[in-house]
This record gives structure tokens, C-alpha cells and sequence, in this order.
């Protein structure tokens, strides 16, 4: 029998260990965790995932804080916010949201947050801890983070001996994604566009990690028999079989034929996807405790890290 993993259910409990850490941080210093949202310009797509980040940063019990700009914000003015929020005690982690408006030097902003704001994990003294093995003083970029829970529900913190493929190199997920996992021990390969053989690569995963942006790529004969599937698609598509200009969100799995072979499986929507939110929110409440010099609570630290 397959287990689809049910990321919604996964993400609450993760949510309402956050909603007790804050509780405990405000308990011992009166203060709650302050979580800043930077958006540029009017992308609906970022601003639907802004207003769910600003939305559960509530929910949580925390300050939150969303800064809209206009999409004619200079580098100045936005670095200028970044610079103001890094210096606000209130303000534990500032996020702001990707892609900027073409103008804007994206990479200058992200390595101008403070390391220890840098809820997105992005900054590359961040990117460097995890790169050297350092996951306790560091930040971990939301999504790598959340699939990883997945990963260690399914197989344990210790991937000694198991085959792990990331599809997909970017700095956002997966280059962070390999070295989580090669972290926990696993043989851990990384493929791309100029990958040759892909499905043959593919077949030799006990984890296999899809990260592309190709709706539905990964094909059942591609999938070893027993494998732990993480799809971290995202893709519209046409549906037309649910009514004229219809649309539905797929991943880069095809799902239904690939569900069978594997021992695990994400589904999209509701595999990975909440997971992003509930990391970001336990980076928020972590960064806060590292501030005041409080320890975050052993239950937070069991769901994250096993
Ligand atoms: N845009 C899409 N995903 C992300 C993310 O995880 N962080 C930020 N800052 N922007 C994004």
C-alpha cells in the first residue's frame, strides 16, 4: 500500500508547536515573534502566497508585519526598508517576497537581511552553515526544510545507504535539498536540464525529489519500485474535462500512474506546498528564541528535526 502523505495534516501539527513556542517566548520575555513581508509591485500570485504567509504569521500568535510596495520602488528605498527592519528589535525575520520586478538586483537585497533575520535561509552565510554541515546555528530555506520532515517521517534522520536524486539545482530549493540530504547520510545526485538520461537516473532513487517546473514529468516507468516520490512542482494546466477555461495545479509527478509504484508519494496540491508556510513560521519563532537567548521547545524541535 502507497502512503500519500498528507502535508496539510503534517504542517497543522508543525503550526501548533509554533503557536506553543510563542507562547512560552512571550510567557518568559514579553515579547512575541515579529515577522516582516516584503512585496514589491502587484504579481497576484505573490500576493496570494504574501497574504497566506501575513495571515498564518497571525494565526500564530505573532507580530506580523506586511510591507506592500509599489512596483516603481527603487533598489534605494527597498534596501533602505531592509536596513530599517534589520535594526528593529520587534522584527525577528524579514522575508521578501521572490521574484522582484525586473529592475530591482534581487541577490543584493537578500544579502543585505541580517544572517540572523534571513528567514528564507538565502543569505549565504546561512547557505554556507548548511553547506558545512552547521543546521543548528543556521536558517534553512523553507521548502528544502519542509521536504525534508517528509523524508525523515518516511525513512528516519538516517539515510545511510539510500539513493537520493534532486531534480532541479536552484539556490532557492535544490542545491539546499542535497545538502540536507546528503546531511542525513544519503548518496545524493543532482540533475538538471543538461542531465543526460534522466529516466535512467531516475530509477535508481530510493528518494526521489522533483523540482522542475515540467507539469507531470516524471513517469511511472521512471519511478523505482518502493521509492519515497517528493514533488515539489507547482504548474497550472488546462482542465478542460472540468469545464471550458478551467485550470488545476499538477506537479512535476504524474501522480496517478507514479502513486502505484511508489512506497511514498506528495500529492500537489497538499503535499509540500503548506509546508513552506510552516517552516517559514518556525524559522520566524526559531530566529526569535536565538534573539532573546530562550530554547525553543523540545516538541517544535522533535517535529522539524526528528
Ligand atoms: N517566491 C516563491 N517561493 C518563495 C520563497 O520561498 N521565498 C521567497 N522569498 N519568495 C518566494
Amino acid at each position: 500500500m502507497t502512503t500519500i502523505i498528507d502535508g496539510k495534516a503534517v504542517a497543522a501539527s508543525i503550526i501548533a508547536a509554533i503557536q506553543d513556542t510563542n507562547a512560552a517566548l512571550q510567557a518568559q520575555t514579553g515579547k512575541k515573534t515579529g515577522l516582516a513581508v516584503i512585496i514589491v509591485g502587484d504579481d497576484p500570485a505573490s500576493h496570494a502566497y504574501v497574504g497566506a504567509k501575513s495571515r498564518m504569521a497571525k494565526e500564530c500568535g505573532f507580530f506580523s508585519v506586511q510591507h506592500t510596495l509599489p512596483k516603481e520602488t527603487t533598489q534605494q528605498e527597498l534596501a533602505g526598508l531592509v536596513h530599517e527592519l534589520n535594526g528593529d528589535d520587534s522584527i525577528h525575520g524579514i522575508l521578501v517576497q521572490l521574484p522582484l520586478p525586473q529592475h530591482l538586483d534581487a541577490e543584493a537585497i537578500i544579502q543585505a537581511i541580517r544572517p540572523e533575520k534571513d528567514v528564507d535561509g538565502l543569505h549565504v552565510a546561512n547557505a554556507g552553515k548548511l553547506a558545512t554541515g552547521d543546521l543548528e546555528s543556521g536558517l534553512i530555506s523553507c521548502t528544502p526544510a519542509g521536504a525534508m520532515v517528509f523524508v525523515s517521517n518516511a525513512h528516519g534522520r538516517d539515510l545511510s545507504g539510500l539513493n537520493a536524486l534532486v531534480i532541479g539545482r536552484s539556490n532557492l530549493f535544490g542545491k539546499p535539498m542535497a545538502q540536507l540530504l546528503l546531511n542525513a547520510n544519503a548518496t545524493v545526485t543532482i540533475a538538471h536540464s543538461r542531465t543526460n538520461d534522466l529516466p535512467s537516473i531516475c530509477r535508481n532513487a530510493d528518494i526521489l525529489v522533483a523540482a522542475v517546473g515540467r507539469p507531470e514529468m516524471v513517469k511511472a516507468n521512471w519511478v523505482k519500485p518502493g521509492a519515497t516520490v517528493i514533488d515539489v512542482g507547482i504548474n497550472r494546466v488546462p482542465a478542460p474535462e472540468r469545464g471550458e477555461k478551467k485550470t488545476k495545479l499538477v506537479g512535476d509527478v504524474a501522480f496517478a500512474e507514479c502513486a502505484p509504484i511508489a512506497s511514498v508519494i506528495t500529492p500537489v496540491p497538499g503535499g509540500v506546498g503548506p509546508m513552506t508556510i510552516a517552516m517559514l513560521m518556525a524559522n520566524s519563532v526559531i530566529a526569535a528564541h536565538r534573539a532573546s537567548g530562550t530554547k525553543v521547545s523540545g516538541q517544535l524541535s522533535t517535529l522539524i528535526f526528528g
